[in-house]
């Protein structure tokens, strides 16, 4: 079954820092945009580091945040205050911070299991159409979120929106994910690809190979923010939008 083809614009940065400085600017603008189209701004958060300095900077930015509605892009099963969830990574550099209203930040449960929070955060899903904006990670293997290589990305139309996971290669093996089809249905999508050991997997995204990045496939195409370091050569563009 064919999928949809994958549209990419590719933002390349001398620096992580200027990446991050970019890739803030841009939440921080689409947010301003979606606002005045809609009154919300609904979000997906990227998990692991990459994200850590986008966020810290989202911090200390001036944002309407009471319009924000926060959601995740997959968790670790871990309990809450774990230094390994992404919620909470997110929560300490960021979201305890700023006046995004508690009950407009939703963590997936993943402390409750795979399959009772999957439950839960489907439900949770239910009631939120398109989001505005989703933020994803790659990882060395071209995994984003926690959709792996040879393992089910959901990308079949009709998939499920929200996947329990139980032999993730990336620990702790046992995790929730949005899936493919779902984590598409977005306005914008941003991947944020920092780290010297991304640059076999932006090759193989470069030159077509099936990944789960490349899975990704949103109306609108996604915006790739890269260290230009990662390109090995290749030509991009350098950090305009
Ligand atoms: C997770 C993330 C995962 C991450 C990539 C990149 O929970 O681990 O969702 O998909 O985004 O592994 O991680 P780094 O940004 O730390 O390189």
């Amino acid at each position: 079954m064919s999928h949809p083809t994958q549209t990419c614009r590719w933002h390349a940065y001398p620096t992580a820092g200027e990446l991050s400085q970019a890739a803030a600017q841009k939440i921080l603008h689409s947010a301003q945009q979606a606002i005045a189209r809609s009154g919300r701004f609904s979000i997906v958060l990227a998990g692991g580091n990459s994200p850590r300095q986008v966020y810290e900077l989202l911090r200390i930015s001036d944002a309407d945040w009471r319009c924000w509605q926060v959601y995740f892009g997959d968790e670790r099963c871990l309990p809450p205050q774990d230094k390994e969830r992404n919620s909470r990574m997110a929560a300490e550099v960021w979201l305890d911070h700023v006046a995004t209203p508690r009950d407009q930040i939703h963590p997936i449960p993943s402390e409750l299991g795979p399959e009772q929070a999957t439950a839960a955060y489907t439900k949770t899903l239910e009631a939120v159409g398109e989001f505005d904006m989703v933020l994803l990670g790659l990882g060395e293997d071209g995994h984003t979120a926690s959709l792996f290589p040879g393992h089910a990305w959901g990308i079949e139309q009709g998939s499920p929106p929200v996947m329990s996971i139980f032999d993730s290669p990336k620990p702790p093996p046992q995790r929730v994910s949005l899936s493919a089809v779902r984590l598409g249905q977005a306005h914008e999508v941003l991947f944020l690809v920092t780290g010297a050991g991304k640059r076999q997997a932006i090759s193989d995204w470069r030159s077509g190979k099936a990944i789960p990045a490349s899975a990704i496939t949103p109306r609108g195409g996604v915006d790739v923010y890269l260290e230009e370091s990662l390109l090995g050569g290749s030509h991009a563009e350098t950090g305009k939008m």
